[in-house]
């Protein structure tokens, strides 16, 4: 990758994390395939030249293991899923260049190309291990075949990740207290040989490499101390039948992990869209090899070159590990490019509580699509709702406030009514020239978009038709050009010429996340060719002189729809809540130890209004220590503390002087509010707030082993 800002000369890919081809897709995965497919479009609005490409994830347990359940072959379930997906996904608008999946022949071959090179290269190495067996099958029990517990966080986990806790890869063996998925009988363990991955071989360039990478900032630190300990080399072949296999003589009862063809496809996928559009409008070679070839060799291990192409991923942060630690060494040891950036989106929730396939507490792709709502509403909520690394909860009642509220009550409001009365009195755009305030507001817009798109803010983009809607919105009301038109018609002319100006603005800025909908906009402004090709400039170009009449952009969403909506989904919560109970008691069996309950009537009352779950989310609670304390020597009630945060250390002003002694204080674990904003007490900038309670500032903590820097959910 260049280290030019975005856009740069060279070609862009951006991909999303594979959907394993095993069941519906639900609003969870959507906001990997939105997110991307709005990102992949801004990145062509600033001139980037950008494949969006994807396939599915047809092979490992994940699919091997719902096929068996249908008792259906898995080639055969996973290839009715892909084809699903295929026809899905431009339902929602998203418009791969290109999608492929796993098991066809570009990836299988590319893949095994990748295999031979590390080969080669002496990355991999062979090694006999302890792996998990179900003695009644008499079989292996690779990954989703066996459950137990996550040796890191002790949470419930699957064979080779712990989904419900720390995210963490597992190895093969690793899991503690192993049961069969097949029986429920405790696994024993068979001793195998097994091919591995020599990731040691990468740890300096992996640490370099997160310095360089850029993206989500939970992407970019929290490998750092996978990265900076003992890294684990990764096992790259399973006991299965379905799979790619291994490459070489006399290894054909092994497959490749999962894993490792996965993310090769999104090489596989470009090479498909080059192989389709030709390799003069775009060369894979340019993108994923440095200088065209693959580069190997003393020197490359460590070393990095600004050759080669904007390699983006897009996922969710479920699976960062994967793609900031494994997939960087995949690539570098077989002689590639390596990512630029990472996105990792938050995880969306119902209630509180992990969407789930298998108990059904989901609100699915196909049953957005049955309400007929647009699918560009769908893309405005999922990607203005929260910040790209918030975990969200799906709301119904939320997604009706914002279209209500934001589009069709401020963007699709103040279009129409520009256009309207624009159409009305000047059967389309007035001769004037456009007005200095305008025209600075849609410069500042257009720059805001830029800086957006550089920084990976998508919410930013996503937000940015809106903003310049509501300045409209509040232009018309202070010119009020209804009372110019007779008095004053230049006057008149200009202001509508000024609301016509940034009606066609918010059509170029909205595109990415609103395609179709800009679409439609762009044309009732009497505009030719599709806004999809309009460069971000033609936001301050002229627009047509003549125009129809508009039609409303957006439909309000109905109450009683809403409620409809809400019940369907408390039912359906409800229900797989029940499958719930007593499965996981947190264990928490012992009295406070706190000090004696206040009486109730010497407590404040609770607050009387609710705030919502994304709300909460809002504030970013880390566990921190107290590094430095001293009191500040002119306040009566101050105190400077340095809290370390896990990514960095804050300075921060506290009122706990002659309520804690400082020499007491460093080493002290406390809870810090880091998003507060920033105020200066005394002369001393004070970044974040640490909680306490009561007269004697009793400070807020953890009472486990909760790293410095986990934050508080
Ligand atoms: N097949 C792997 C990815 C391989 S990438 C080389 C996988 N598949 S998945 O079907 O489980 O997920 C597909 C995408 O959806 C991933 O980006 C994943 O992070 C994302 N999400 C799946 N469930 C999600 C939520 N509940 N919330 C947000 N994103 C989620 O992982
Ligand atoms: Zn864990």
């Amino acid at each position: 990758m260049s280290h030019e800002p975005l856009p740069t000369d060279q070609p862009a890919v951006v991909t999303c994390g594979l959907p394993y081809a095993n069941g519906d897709l639900h609003v969870g995965h959507l906001r990997t395939y939105v997110v991307g497919d709005a990102y992949s479009r801004a990145l062509r609005r600033l001139g980037q030249q950008t494949a969006f490409v994807c396939g599915s994830d047809m092979h490992g347990t994940p699919v091997a293991v719902n096929a068996a359940e249908q008792g259906v072959a898995p080639e055969e379930f996973a290839l009715e899923y892909h084809e699903t997906y295929e026809e899905t996904f431009p339902e929602f608008n998203v418009e791969f260049d290109n999608y492929g999946h796993t098991h066809d022949e570009t990836n299988t071959e590319t893949t095994r190309e990748f295999v031979r090179s590390w080969v080669d290269n002496d990355h991999v190495f062979e090694k006999e291990i302890q792996v998990a067996w179900d003695a009644e099958e008499d079989q292996p029990l690779p990954d989703r075949y066996v459950e137990g517990t996550c040796p890191y966080c002790g949470e419930k986990a699957r064979g080779d990740e712990c989904d419900e806790g720390c995210q963490r890869h597992l190895e093969p063996g690793e899991i503690v207290d192993p049961v069969s998925t097949l029986t429920g009988n405790p696994a024993e363990y068979r001793e195998r040989e097994h091919k591995f991955l020599r990731l040691s071989d990468f740890q300096e360039y992996l640490q370099g490499f997160l310095d360089r990478l850029e993206g989500t900032d939970n992407a970019r630190n929290q490998p750092r101390e996978w990265v900076d300990g003992e890294l684990q080399d990764l096992c790259i072949t399973r006991d299965m039948d379905w799979g790619i296999d291994y490459p070489g003589e006399g290894e054909e009862d092994l497959v490749l992990y999962v894993w490792v063809d996965a993310p090769i496809e999104y090489v596989s996928s470009t090479k498909q869209y080059t192989e389709r559009v030709g390799a003069e409008e775009y060369d894979w070679r340019d993108v994923w090899t440095v200088g065209g070839e693959q580069r190997h060799g003393t020197g490359w291990e460590a070393g990095w070159t600004d050759e080669g192409g904007e390699i983006i991923h897009v996922i969710g942060r479920d699976i960062i590990q994967h793609h900031t630690v494994f997939w960087p060494s995949m690539l570098r040891g077989a002689g590639y490019n390596e990512p630029r950036a990472v996105l990792a989106t938050g995880f969306v929730g119902i209630d509180g509580k992990a969407l789930s396939t298998s108990r059904n507490r989901a609100v699915w792709a196909d049953e957005y699509l049955e309400t007929s709502f647009h699918p560009d509403l769908f893309r405005y909520y999922i990607v203005t709702g929260a910040g790209l690394e918030t975990d969200v909860d799906f709301s119904w009642d939320r997604f009706a406030e914002r279209v209500n509220g934001e589009l069709v009550g401020n963007l699709g409001n103040f279009c129409y009514r520009a256009l309207l009365f624009a159409h009305r009195n000047y059967d389309g755009t007035p001769d004037a020239e456009p007005g200095p305030e305008v025209r600075e507001r849609v410069e500042d817009a257009v720059a805001a978009f830029e800086d957006a798109v550089a920084d990976y803010d998508i919410r930013a983009v996503g937000e940015a038709a809106v903003e310049l809607a509501d300045f409209g919105n509040e232009y018309i009301q202070r010119n009020e050009p209804w009372n110019l038109v007779d008095d004053e018609p230049d006057r008149a002319a200009q202001v509508i010429r000024d609301c016509v100006q940034l009606a066609k603005a918010c059509a170029v800025l909205m595109q990415p996340v609103m395609p179709e909908t800009a679409e439609r906009l762009w044309t009732q402004l009497g505009e030719t060719g599709t806004v999809a090709d309009a460069a971000l400039e033609d936001a301050l170009a002229a627009p047509p002189a003549e125009f129809g009449e508009p039609e409303e952009l957006f439909t309000q969403v109905e109450d009683e729809r809403v409620a409809g909506l809400n019940e369907t989904l408390r039912e359906r919560v409800a229900a797989a809540s029940d499958g719930d109970a007593g499965a996981d008691g947190d264990g928490d069996d012992g009295e406070p130890e706190a000090g004696d309950a206040a009486d109730a009537g010497d407590l404040e009352p609770l607050a009387d209004g609710r705030v919502s779950f994304e709300a909460f989310q809002e504030l970013d609670m880390r566990v921190g220590e107290i590094t430095v304390a001293e009191p500040i020597e002119d306040s009566d009630d101050l105190m400077r503390l340095e809290v370390d945060i896990g990514v960095e250390t804050r300075q921060v002003v506290a009122g706990i002087k002659g309520l804690h002694d400082a020499a007491d204080l460093p080493g002290t674990r406390c809870v810090l509010l880091a998003n507060m904003e920033r105020a200066e007490l005394f002369g001393y900038e004070s970044n974040g707030m640490v909680l306490a309670a009561g007269e004697e500032a009793d400070l807020l903590t953890t009472h486990a082993d909760a790293p410095v820097g986990t934050r508080v959910r």
